[in-house]
């Protein structure tokens, strides 16, 4: 499929963000974004990339009114010899058609959500940013855009691509959050959504992030929803526990996000030394080992958040400190390799790193 490119006119054109340090997350749009429809009947029609602009919808659009949409999240990094990599933006188009199944939004071809990707951020190419620590955030996502009240899967869709120049998602940059488990809400019950990348899931996320935010904790890590005991993940993160040389996180088990990034640690550990395990964590075991010393370090892992280290956990009226609030070896070391291999100062020894023409 071709695309169709709409020109900036010159004086709609913004103008870059001159301190990189300033960036935050998801702030600033670059200047074009790409649209694809679906209509029932036709399939895939009218891709175009287009001056970024608000969308004018029906107020009766579906996704309005019943949630139906989806997204993702990836990032390209610019390299020293200028070049523009993706990291294992494959995932992230297979993932995306798993969530739409969820939500009975159409598959996209994975060759038009990589092409278009690729087409957007060559255009935009200058808007990649170069400091340490930043990147352009691409966010594509797909919306129901049938005018209907009727509760039922949308004839018309849009499929779109914007993009952000970022820093880091969490202001304090690479240094501890502080994370408090959450025993009163729950963000996903088997047989739910959780293991899609909807916007419903974050929505219904937002009470008690607030809630932890009042009490001071920067995010709220997600105990499974039938006994409210078992560690899912944060919102924005998976989650991994470090016992000494051993890394441990939650299995994939239907209500939690399948995280790229999560996927590439359990790849790049064993070959930094570290042995990894898939299992059930118990949050009065995990607090217990805390406590014991046994557990070193924790961190979580996300295309946002990358790795991040947490500092305190609070379950109940229990406050743990980990690694002294310090960035643990571990932690370090999993940044280190995962930015270096992104950013090509280590080398893709995996085949992660897709460029773009
Ligand atoms: C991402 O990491 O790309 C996400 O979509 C998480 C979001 C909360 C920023």
């Amino acid at each position: 499929m071709e695309f169709q490119i709409v020109p900036v006119p010159a004086e709609k054109l913004k103008a870059k963000i001159a301190d990189q340090s300033q960036l935050g997350f998801g702030k600033y749009f670059t200047d074009r974004m790409l649209v694809v429809e679906w209509k029932g009947g036709q399939g895939w029609v009218d891709a175009r990339i287009e001056p970024y602009a608000p969308f004018s919808l029906d107020p009766a659009s579906l996704v309005f009114h019943y949630a139906q949409e989806i997204f993702e999240g990836l990032k390209a990094y610019k390299w020293v010899d200028g070049r523009i990599a993706l990291f294992r933006p494959e995932m992230n188009a297979r993932r995306f058609n798993q969530s739409g199944d969820r939500v009975c939004l159409p598959p996209i071809p994975e060759e038009l959500f990589l092409k278009g990707i690729e087409e957007l951020v060559s255009l935009e190419r200058e808007w990649v940013p170069t400091a340490e620590g930043t990147s352009l955030y691409i966010r594509p996502a797909m919306i129901a855009v049938e005018p209907v009240l009727g509760v039922k899967p949308s004839d018309h869709c849009y499929f779109f691509v914007i993009m952000s120049p970022v820093g880091a998602y969490y202001a304090a940059g690479f240094n501890p959050v502080n994370i408090m488990v959450e025993d009163h809400y729950v963000r996903a019950v088997p047989g739910g959504t959780g293991e899609a990348k909807t916007g419903g899931n974050y929505a219904s996320s937002l009470k008690a992030g607030l809630e932890a935010k009042k009490k001071g904790y920067d995010q709220v890590l997600w105990l499974d929803g039938r006994e409210r005991r078992f560690i899912e993940e944060v919102g924005a993160m998976n989650m991994f526990f470090a016992y000494g040389s051993h890394i441990v996180t939650a299995p994939l088990n239907g209500s939690i996000l399948s995280g790229v990034t999560r996927d590439s640690v359990l790849k790049l550990a064993p070959i930094l030394g570290y042995t990894v395990e898939e299992r059930q964590i118990d949050v009065n075991d995990l607090m217990s080992d805390i406590r014991s010393g046994k557990v070193t370090e924790a961190f979580g892992s996300g295309t946002a958040a990358v790795i991040t280290p947490v500092g305190k956990l609070c379950y109940r009226d229990e406050v743990l400190q980990l690694t002294g609030g310090q960035v643990g070896t571990v932690t370090q070391k999993l940044y280190d390799t995962l930015t270096g291999i992104q950013t090509g100062k280590l080398p893709d020894q995996f085949g992660w790193i897709r460029f773009v023409a």
